[in-house]
């Protein structure tokens, strides 16, 4: 008689595939995903850790633009930030997480993404970032925005929402409670984040597609 042995998919992945699958039906349909306790169990723990530890030193001011356009602007954005290179090991777990997601989305969407840029971001009390747009039609190669929060008991009265505006009138208010993970097309919706209460603390990350040609290499971020 054979023997069969049924492999099971350990849970994260099941889960993965259900979260990324949610997603992908999400931006296809609207073209945003908000999606409550995202996280696999060991990133959050890991990556709630490490934002615990880092030093707030490791953040720099944001910018706006760039490159040669890379100015910083407090009117427009006073949060700090601190690039995810993949230095620490939460760091690679988080980069490793969105390398599955890309792939996914490509398998799925037919995107074309590319590459992968994050950071960390904390906003002190009164921290804010007016509305923007993450890329402009034609300009920039960043094609998915991804945002994901990392603070545990988020209260209403605390701010720091973000706002995604759908359109001139209808917009979505977002509390950037721990595990909640945002996904929406970068050229597509201009967004903000509310003045803050507390510290908040987030990653942003950016899915872009190749813009290189033959004599220009594009820029990692
Ligand atoms: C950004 C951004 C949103 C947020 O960094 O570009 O829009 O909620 N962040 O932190
Ligand atoms: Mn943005």
């Amino acid at each position: 008689m054979t023997e069969v042995i049924y492999l099971k998919n350990n849970d994260l992945s099941e889960n993965n595939i259900e979260l990324f699958g949610t997603i992908a039906d999400a931006i296809r349909g609207k073209g945003f995903s908000i999606n409550f306790n995202a996280l696999p169990t060991d990133l959050g723990e890991s990556l709630w850790l490490h934002m615990k530890n880092m030093n707030l030193e490791k953040y720099s001011p944001a910018g706006v633009g760039r490159k040669n356009k890379y100015i910083l602007n407090a009117f427009i954005r006073s949060d700090e930030i601190c690039w995810i290179n993949g230095d620490s090991e939460a760091g690679k777990a988080w980069l490793e997480w969105m390398k599955a997601l890309q792939l996914y989305l490509n398998s799925r969407l037919f995107l074309g993404l590319f590459s992968f840029e994050s950071h960390f971001a904390h906003y002190a009390p009164g921290a804010f970032y007016k509305k923007h747009v993450d890329a402009f039609k034609g300009e920039s190669n960043r094609v998915l925005s991804i945002v994901l929060y990392l603070n545990p008991g988020w209260l209403p009265d605390d701010g720091g929402e973000l706002i995604l505006h759908l359109d001139e009138k209808e917009k979505v208010r977002v509390t950037p409670n721990f595990g909640t993970l945002v996904a929406f097309l970068s050229e597509e919706f201009s967004h903000e984040v509310l003045s803050t209460k507390r510290d908040r603390y987030s990653i942003a990350g950016w899915f872009r597609v190749n813009g290189s040609t033959l004599d220009k290499v594009d820029p990692p971020r």
